[in-house]
């Protein structure tokens, strides 16, 4: 259905609405989503240098779009943009050269290896709170964020990238600078202006780069170890001559996991944070059962299975809080969506954080409830899809799950912590992120 004009102005018609609706979009993209969803449930909005853009917020239509008809669609330009710093790993890649690569890592993130990967976690969750003092005010978001960094270099790359965090966290506020431009028609041009926010960028993904190939290099010929893997993928390498696997592929693949590996689980586990305090009776029932299952002694793996509630926690956050919170298709045949046709080349977005958010897909949909994952029928595939979906699911949907319980059930035993900053405005881009950080008391449970 082609939308009329709305009261709302979420989606204007007419003589320069494209730059219009760019302009209300990249200005604050989560509320334009959401009023351009009050227009129907497939809604083409005119948008500068797409012929065709067209949201879906109907979940049987978003699982068509990323299972049912995989087929019909690549990647949106958001992560062919994200090429200049990721390069051609899995995330990025399509079709065939996607299947090999799904193929070749999937080894890696094999049930056995993710679980033997829980011990990690839980130290690494340790080793993040024995740095606070009781009573003290620290920026949650950014120990977050150390920690899941932390977990992604021991357990993926066995490797420690402390001394490397600062190299990470400026390529990806660097990237942050330019994501937004990829919308824009021209974006390509952009790349080649001398503005200050390529430069930024630039200057921060050859330096970290740099970091990634010492790594890579620093590994060949060293004692073994744990099989981790950049082994597994220079062993490919090895084992085939060379010829499959090039040294710019290793560091694509190995970029790749350690960004998309730790960004979205430091936010969910932030925005975890900030629920709780927001909702006391849900933090004490975790700790009701933290208490009966894990008691004083250290959190393990195993206890993963034990913690339904704990997990059911995590899993509320990714509803309301999605770290990835819009996926972008482009169609490569026409697609008829609903009513609406979607031409070949024409561009469908479909946002976690609209439909997951949604009073028609859930009850009390705005508010943090747990116990709907324990008590309730799971909702429609298309209706909540924080991983995504279809070939393209993430990879790392277990590797997530188990740090953020882990991770949560290590911390909450120990610690409360109540975020402080009541109106945190959020900043969309890559990731859902508290804007300026989030700031959190503290303190020590009584009985740690
Ligand atoms: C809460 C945490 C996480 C969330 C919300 C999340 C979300 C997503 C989503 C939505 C996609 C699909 C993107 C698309 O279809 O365009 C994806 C793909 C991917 N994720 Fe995650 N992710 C998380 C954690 C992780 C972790 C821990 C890793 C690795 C250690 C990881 C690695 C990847 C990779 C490599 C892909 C591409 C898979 C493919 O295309 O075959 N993610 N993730």
């Amino acid at each position: 259905m082609a939308a009329a004009a709305s009261p709302t102005g979420a989606v204007r018609h007419g003589p320069a609405a494209g730059w219009r609706n760019a302009a209300a979009y990249l200005q604050d993209p989560l509320p334009y989503l959401e009023g351009v969803a009050r227009q129907g449930a497939v809604t083409r909005v005119p948008f500068p240098g797409h012929h065709s853009f067209v949201f879906v917020s109907d979940p049987e239509l978003i699982r068509r779009v990323l299972v049912d008809e995989h087929a019909s669609f690549v990647k949106g330009r958001a992560l062919r943009a994200a090429r200049r710093l990721l390069g051609d790993g899995l995330l990025t890649s399509e079709g065939a050269d996607h299947l090999r690569r799904r193929r070749m890592i999937q080894p890696v993130f094999h049930r056995a290896v993710i679980e033997a990967y829980g011990a990690e976690m839980v130290a690494a969750a340790e080793r993040a709170c024995m740095r606070w003092r009781d009573g003290t005010v620290i920026d949650v978001d950014a120990a977050m964020t150390d920690l899941a960094l932390d977990i992604v270099g021991k357990t993926i790359f066995n490797a420690d990238v402390e001394s490397e965090a600062s190299e990470i966290r400026a390529v990806l506020e660097a990237g942050m600078g330019v994501f937004h431009r990829f919308l824009l028609p021209g974006a390509e041009l952009l790349w080649h202006l001398p503005l200050p926010a390529t430069r930024r960028f630039t200057t921060a993904r050859d330096r970290f780069d740099r970091m990634m190939l010492d790594l890579i290099r620093s590994r060949r010929g060293a004692p073994p170890g744990r099989p981790d893997l950049i082994d597994h993928l220079i062993a490919l390498h090895d084992e085939n001559g060379g010829g499959r696997l090039s040294e710019q592929e290793i560091r694509d693949e190995a970029v790749t996991l350690l960004l998309a590996g730790h960004e979205t689980t430091a936010r969910a586990l932030t925005w975890t944070w900030h629920l709780l305090t927001r909702y006391p009776e849900v933090a004490s029932r975790l700790q009701s059962e933290l208490a009966d299952v894990v008691g004083d002694r250290p959190v393990t793996a195993a206890d993963y299975a034990e913690l339904p509630y704990t997990q059911a926690v995590f899993r509320e956050t990714l509803r309301l809080y999605p770290p990835v919170w819009a996926l972008a298709r482009i169609a490569t045949r026409d697609v008829t969506l609903g009513e609406l046709l979607v031409p070949t080349g024409g561009t469908v977005i479909m946002s976690q954080w609209v439909v997951q958010r949604s009073a028609e897909n859930f009850t009390h949909a705005l508010a943090f409830r747990p116990e709907r994952w324990l008590s309730e029928p799971p909702p429609h595939p298309g209706a909540y899809f924080p991983f995504g979906g279809g070939p393209r699911l993430c990879i790392g949907e277990r590797f997530a799950m188990l740090e953020g319980v882990l991770v949560l059930a290590t911390i909450a035993r120990r610690w409360q912590v109540t975020t402080l900053d009541s109106t945190t405005r959020i900043d969309a881009r890559f990731t859902l992120r508290p804007r300026g950080g989030l700031r959190a008391m503290v303190s020590a449970t009584p009985e740690a």
